[in-house]
């Protein structure tokens, strides 16, 4: 298949009528979003979703996120909307939040990975809005990377991973949070933050009172336990090296690195520590004082990794404040859960 690769600027840009139509018959477009770019299709099209799978190699219970561009295309997806929920999406919509709720009918067992639940969010990104408004459909949009590698967050990575393998991909830049959506359930007996993102569990709190933290998201699910977000099963965002997290000051860092010195070891560390590092190669995942930057810089830092073809890799241990709690997730999950106390 020969992939159309647009350049857009404004949500004028006639791309993004094309794209609309693409997805209203049933074919694939990688769109951006102000977290990471999507693999969109119409969520409620059984054959386009199962593509979405395909293109990216996904185990196919593994559910989707849908996305709307109004609040009014979220009732008929949904058995209900709780208060809570709503009060949720007035505070966070549009934006990096996504709400899970019981599914009503009209979703297909395709979409939801079997579960009786939804996964629904409205992106802040306008044209990630103008593109679902031009499709007139909700869109199903797991991050636009091939399973297993980390989200794209600029659309030379979604061609590098599905160039030929869907029909069009808009490019509109960086995306500007550059970790995946934080992700709620309500569809539960207490509010339960699954995956942490730009929306902050303090900001979450705000508007719900306390709320639950899955254990996935700190720790690794012990494997016959059952996921509450099956993403967190999959060991996902995983570059190839073998990423080892490192606990403690940049002397420790450092030190730990000099004893491994036969590994020829990558140092994945912070701005502040690159000139202190004197022959290590390395690579920044942004200021120790800026968790946003920590954020955005992430997953670009994890493909780095693999494009200088790092091997044995040693990380500073990120801060779990704020947004930092999902840099920390990100992170783990690329280590395999491995740290050095
Ligand atoms: O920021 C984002 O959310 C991006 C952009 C493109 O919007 N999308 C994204 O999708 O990250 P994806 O498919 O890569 O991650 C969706 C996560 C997965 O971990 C999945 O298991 C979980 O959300 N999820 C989706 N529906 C769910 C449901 N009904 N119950 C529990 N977890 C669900
Ligand atoms: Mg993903």
């Amino acid at each position: 298949m020969n992939t159309i690769f647009s350049k857009i600027t404004n949500k004028n840009d006639p791309a993004i009528q094309q794209a609309g139509e693409i997805l209203k018959n049933g074919g694939l477009v990688g769109i951006p979003t102000e977290t990471v770019y999507g693999l969109a299709a119409n969520a409620l099209n059984t054959e386009a979703v199962k593509n979405i799978y395909k293109a990216k190699g996904r185990p196919s219970d593994n559910p989707l996120i849908v996305h709307i561009s109004k609040l009014e295309q979220w009732a008929p997806l949904v058995k209900e909307i709780p208060v809570d929920a709503l009060a949720l999406a007035h505070a966070f919509w549009p934006g990096p939040l996504t709400i899970i709720l019981k599914k009503s009918d009209i979703i297909p067992d395709e979409t939801s990975g079997k579960l009786d639940t939804v996964a629904v969010r409205m992106p802040s990104n306008v044209i990630a809005r103008a593109v679902i408004d031009a499709s007139g459909v909700p869109l199903a949009a797991p991050s636009a990377n091939t399973s297993g590698k980390p989200s794209p967050t600029n659309a030379k990575y979604v061609f590098d991973d599905l160039n030929g393998k869907i029909e069009m991909i808009l490019d509109a830049g960086d995306c500007s949070v550059g970790v995946e959506s934080t992700v709620i359930t309500l569809a539960t007996d207490k509010p339960k933050l699954l995956r942490p993102g730009g929306i902050t569990p303090e900001m979450l709190e705000t508007v719900l009172g306390e709320i639950e933290i899955d254990d996935a998201v700190y720790h690794k699910l012990a494997t016959d336990t059952v996921a509450a977000s099956p993403g967190m099963k999959y060991k996902h965002y995983a570059p190839k090296a073998e990423i080892t997290l490192v606990k403690g000051s940049f002397d420790r860092f450092k030190a730990l690195l000099e004893e491994n010195k036969n590994q020829n070891p990558t140092a994945l560390c912070y701005t502040e520590d690159m000139e202190k590092l004197g022959d290590f190669p390395c690579v920044s995942y942004g200021s120790k004082t800026n968790l946003n930057e920590q954020a955005s810089r992430i997953f670009d830092a994890l493909r780095e990794l693999d494009e200088i073809g790092a091997g044995v890799v040693y990380a500073r241990f990120p801060s779990m404040e704020g947004i930092g709690l999902a840099v920390y997730n990100r992170l783990i999950r690329a280590a395999a859960f491995r740290v050095a106390e």
